[in-house]
């Protein structure tokens, strides 16, 4: 069993990926939408929250945890690996090592909750590749407007904070909930390069599972959905944008 979790339905789009890469795999996805948004709260909240969906995991076996959170990452690893010394963790962050290794010298956006961007995790990243041409926008209350669903007040969000910004080429999903709302950022800025780090901790999560041979196979896909508020529309919602 592998736990994935985010603060609501958004770390979907890093499951997806990790279904590419195992295909029959058990997962358990937590949905932490009691205690979201993360992105606005303080680190020690994040912390406490991100801390009881730890335990609940260890208690029912997990072999891993995939934070699919950016913001809980970025306020909440390291401490977790130096408190769980024996739990693989893989964490997402978000992706602008990328923008560097295929489009450094493109205008960029980093789209991300507050919290990350202040975390001094994502500013060690951005100041290590800044590119000089990189704005960064704290999106406050948008990963809530994509838990709603809500395409036209999500397009009413993107058109007041993005108008500004046409004619940038690299625009970073440094949210899990993002990348659910590529084509909604496209009528905003057109045909920009997106990178988000699904792939990435995707491709992680495989490879530290076969490097410390791991036995993470079950005979089909099995995914248990949990959601901490008991809602049952997060789980319509997760459903849907899981197999999209
Ligand atoms: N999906 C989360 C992230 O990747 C955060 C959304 C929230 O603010 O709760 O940062």
């Amino acid at each position: 069993m592998i736990g994935v979790l985010d603060s609501g339905i958004g770390g979907v789009s890093v499951l997806r990926e990790i279904i590419k890469l195992i295909p029959g795999g058990h997962f358990i996805y937590y949905s932490d939408s009691l205690h979201n948004p993360y992105g606005d709260k303080s680190s020690d909240e994040v912390y406490g929250f991100v801390k009881k969906i730890v335990t609940y995991f260890l208690e029912r076996g997990v072999v891993a945890i995939v934070i699919a959170c950016n913001t809980a990452s970025a306020v909440c690893v390291k401490k977790l690996r130096e408190e769980y010394p024996d739990v693989l963790f893989i964490a997402i962050e978000p992706a602008y090592k990328m923008v560097h290794d295929y489009n450094p010298k493109g205008e960029t956006l980093v789209m991300a909750t507050k919290g990350t961007i202040e975390s001094e995790k994502f500013l060690a990243l951005y100041h290590k590749y800044d590119n000089n041409k990189t704005t960064l926008i704290p999106c406050s209350g948008l990963a809530d407007l994509v838990e709603e669903g809500n395409m036209e007040k999500i397009d009413q969000y993107l058109g007041k904070h993005l108008n500004k910004y046409k004619g940038v080429s690299n625009v970073v999903l440094g949210c899990t909930h993002y990348p659910l709302i590529k084509d909604n950022i496209r009528k905003i800025l057109g045909n920009v390069n997106f990178f988000d780090g699904s792939v990435g901790v995707s491709k992680e999560l495989f490879r530290q599972l076969n490097l410390r041979k791991i036995d993470y196979t079950n005979d089909k896909l099995k995914i248990e959905f949990i959601d901490s508020s008991e809602n049952s529309f997060k789980e319509e919602r997760f459903n849907i944008l899981l197999f999209q």
